[in-house]
């Protein structure tokens, strides 16, 4: 059964719909991440899961309970909605400790000390903060700044977890760290984790689904290896990973660069269902081999070393294809023709 469902969920600001008619249906315990570029609707979405902002049509509900309903006229505030929160901006107050910091939420709940005192060590333990909890949040790195933020959510014991670019702010090694700990934490604490993102990389690690937006709108909603081995349309090819989009046209019985035929047809079958004589060839630079005779015949323009990777630019025509190869394969020089073979691709249509 799912534990959190956004039903047709829709969100305008004057004449920008920022969330179009969203469906999201989120099991208990799993991590779901919202994915997509700047813009596209992934805050205004978790404002309205978590209360902050009004539905203009839709429904959601958490497990049998009505949170909003624009139907129905109806809205949960937040404090009533028992989810923990935490945000890309390191939300802690600098006036108080540690503990403080963390214990507040349980403070203002009206529990007795003894049980805000034995919530509030468990939840600084778990994230790594004990030893600080006299301590005041200036004088601790943004990493420690985070987990007081992760402390305080996880200390009311939510159901639900709701994660707003919560690492972006934090150094690259510390980012992928916290990754791992934000997903023990939930292994330890069973809730579910609604994780907003524009980083693909965070999306792929820590998720069980992800949802690709743009727009407003759902592109996908799947697997991250799925997201990345079948995505659904162009948009999402080109946002997951390395891509090449390549202009091709069908004709002979074969498929060409456009405008290419002298450097010889793309080794790969008609694409099915084609349409049109025009097509989108997409395909991941990792997906493409070398050769000395045969293949697509281009020149290598530029070549650059990422580690064990080497990067290459290799030109067909007008048309510039990157192509990475691992360091210990056979090295192409610039300036030195070579044929392109392309192992994996995907169709897409072409607007006329
Ligand atoms: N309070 C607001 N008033 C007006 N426009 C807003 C407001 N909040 C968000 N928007 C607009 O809604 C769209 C989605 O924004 P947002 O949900 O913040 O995107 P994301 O989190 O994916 O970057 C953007 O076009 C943004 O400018
Ligand atoms: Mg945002």
């Amino acid at each position: 059964m799912s534990h959190v469902k956004l039903q047709d969920v829709t969100k305008r600001f004057g004449k920008v719909i920022a969330v179009n008619r969203l469906n999201i249906e989120i099991p208990r315990g799993e991590c779901f991440s919202m994915l997509g570029p700047s813009g596209c609707g992934k805050t205004t979405t978790l404002r309205m899961i978590a209360g902050f902002e009004d539905l203009d049509e839709g429904e959601i509900t958490v497990g049998e309970k009505l949170f909003s309903s624009s139907f129905k006229k109806y809205y949960l505030p937040p404090e009533k909605r028992d989810f923990g929160m935490v945000f890309q901006a390191f939300a802690v107050w600098p006036h108080l400790t540690v503990f403080n910091n963390v214990a507040f939420p349980l403070q203002i709940r009206k529990l007795s000390k003894a049980e805000v005192a034995e919530r509030t060590l468990r939840a600084i333990t778990y994230t790594g903060l004990a030893g600080s909890e006299k301590t005041y949040p200036n004088e601790l790195s943004g990493g420690q700044k985070q987990r007081i933020a992760l402390a305080r959510a996880i200390a009311i014991n939510p159901t639900v977890m709701l994660l707003d670019e919560p690492l972006s702010n934090l150094d690259p090694k510390l980012r992928e760290e916290m990754r791992f700990e934000i997903k023990d934490l939930q292994r330890k604490f069973g809730f579910t984790i609604i994780y907003v993102t524009h980083d693909q990389s965070e999306a792929m690690a820590l998720s069980d689904r992800i949802l690709v937006m743009s727009d407003g709108r759902v592109q996908q909603i799947d697997t991250p290896l799925n997201i990345y081995q079948r995505p659904a349309n162009q948009f999402v090819f080109g946002f997951i990973g390395l891509s090449n989009f390549l202009p091709v046209e069908l004709e002979d019985g074969a498929v060409w660069i456009e405008g290419m035929k002298s450097a010889g047809p793309v080794n790969t079958p008609l694409p099915p269902l084609a349409k049109g004589r025009r097509m989108t060839l997409a395909t991941r630079p990792s997906e493409i081999d070398f050769v000395h005779a045969g293949g697509v015949r281009g020149i290598v323009k530029r070549l650059t070393y990422l580690g064990d990777i080497i990067d290459y630019r290799v030109l067909i025509g007008d048309v510039m294809v990157r192509v990475q190869k691992n360091r210990k394969r056979e090295i192409f020089r610039q300036g030195e023709p070579c044929g392109l073979i392309f192992n994996k691709v995907l169709w897409y249509e072409r607007e006329p």
